[in-house]
């Protein structure tokens, strides 16, 4: 089993994070092959949160060693800010963190470029404004794209900063409206980033060479996805998605480790859904401050670890996570957050839609489609117990098994961890 992929099969925040700890006894690697510090990975071992944003989970294995794929985009100061928290907490990663030297950079241009798109009303994707999608659109425009390995040379980083910012510059005032709006300086961002450079330095390679380098010495790798496989730009709710493939298409572009390698694939759900950001969420609970909605999302603290925004909740919708973990290639689901349902008489799954009165139980192919949906629900008892103590199978109540039996019926796939807590221990192993 050389390689797994851990992926979201909703719309990110499944948790994926504490899937990829709880694996990290048994690997050798942990490798991030998309996204960047948009993501938000919460990890909790013995009482105390470690949240990652850009840096693999692994990094608090103290055997594992942890890579920064090319597809992934760096923040440099958001490096160097994650690797000193670290340290705080007494985690050294200078000889086991590695970022790829082809992996693009965000530069302050890129968070003001979305700043000014993101805040008119028409258009807006509710991104979390972390210069993700302008970073990933210089890349392949080709022009302006830079990457980590360039940011070591001085004289090259100069000249290209000091052809790239002129045009920034100018589509910058074009974004803006009357005085709102920057113009950057290239020698100032240039001193900069060369500073940053420094700090890097130590931990940049090329990654793709190192990894068929593990796998010729026979380690194990996890691939670890940020964001959902509903916000894969291919695949997801296009225009409502992030800027690169989350789903485990990535990993091959976004580490250089080919698809034969990776064989094991474990999507990763909550017990219900979740979304932030703009788009259509069919099972969203728009139920009011009193309702059931608000009440998952207290007990279940679903407020986005990185901008802090309130996630929309919802059922557990089984056509969408049938359509990404035949898209993923799932060979199993892990079911999370369990415990956040309980106490709640009834249940609801979504088998099916309503697209303009006919029953669909297929995932449409765009967010305008996806907009005219209504969920189609079955209901289930829910149970009354509390579950976050549970650490068999059978320590749960009848009704949360059936629950989760239902789920992996309809998904059809088994399910292989159920968790009860945000606590590494806080998990069943079927
Ligand atoms: P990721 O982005 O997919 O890694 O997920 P996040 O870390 O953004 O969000 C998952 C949140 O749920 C984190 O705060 C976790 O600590 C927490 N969590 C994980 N599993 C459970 C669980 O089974 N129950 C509860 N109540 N919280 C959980
Ligand atoms: P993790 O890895 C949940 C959402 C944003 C927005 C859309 C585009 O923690 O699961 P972007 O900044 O990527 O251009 O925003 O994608 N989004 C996430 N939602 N979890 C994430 O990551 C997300 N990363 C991006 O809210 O709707
Ligand atoms: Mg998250």
């Amino acid at each position: 089993m050389p390689g797994m992929c851990v992926v979201g099969l909703q719309w990110g925040d499944e948790a994926k994070g504490k899937i990829v700890d709880l694996l990290g006894d048994d690997t050798d690697l942990v490798v991030r092959y998309n996204g960047g510090a948009n993501a938000g990975h919460t990890v909790v071992v013995n009482g105390k949160a470690f949240k990652l944003s850009l840096l693999p989970t692994g990094v608090i294995r103290p055997n594992v060693e942890s890579v920064i794929g090319n597809g992934v985009v760096v923040y440099p100061p958001r490096f160097i800010e994650e690797v000193e928290n670290l340290e705080k907490g007494g985690i050294d990663v200078s000889g086991s963190l590695f970022v790829s030297d082809h992996a693009h950079v965000i530069f302050p241009y890129h968070m003001e470029e979305e700043r000014l798109l993101e805040s008119g009303g028409e258009g807006k994707i509710g991104t979390t404004g972390r210069g993700i999608g302008p970073c990933y659109q210089d890349k392949v425009g080709r022009r302006f794209g830079i990457r980590v390995g360039e940011l070591l040379r001085e004289s090259h980083l100069r000249d290209k900063l000091k052809f790239v910012v002129p045009f920034k510059n100018k589509l910058m005032s074009a974004f803006a409206t009357g005085t709102d709006g920057k113009a950057f300086d290239a020698n100032a961002i240039a001193d900069e980033y060369l500073g940053y450079a420094e700090r890097l330095r130590p931990h940049v390679v090329d990654t793709s060479r190192m990894l068929h380098d593990a796998l010729a010495a026979g380690k194990k790798i996890i691939f670890e996805a940020a964001q959902g496989s509903l916000l894969d730009v291919d695949h997801g709710t296009y225009p409502y998605v992030t800027s690169s493939s989350s789903l485990p298409s990535g990993i091959w572009g976004g580490t250089g480790v080919p698809a034969k390698f990776v064989t094991r694939i474990i999507g990763v759900v909550k017990a219900y859904t979740t979304r932030v950001g703009q788009g259509p969420c069919p099972t969203e609970l728009l139920d009011g401050p009193d309702g059931i909605g608000e009440r998952i999302r207290k007990i279940g603290r679903e407020y986005g670890t990185v901008t802090g925004r309130p996630r929309r909740v919802g059922w557990f919708d089984a056509v969408a996570v049938r359509y990404t973990a035949a898209l993923s290639g799932a060979d199993e689901i892990t079911l999370m957050l369990l415990d956040v349902l309980s106490g709640l008489p009834e249940l609801k799954l979504c088998v099916a839609y309503d697209l303009d009165g006919e029953r669909v139980t297929h995932f449409p192919s765009d967010a305008y489609q996806l907009e005219r949906c209504k969920p189609i629900y079955e209901s289930i008892p829910g149970w009354s117990e509390d579950i976050t103590g549970a650490r068999k199978l059978s320590d749960l109540p009848l009704g949360a098994r059936k629950y989760v039996e239902r789920i992996s019926e309809l998904v059809g796939l088994k399910v292989s961890v159920v968790s009860v807590g945000p606590d590494r221990a806080q998990s069943i192993m079927m």
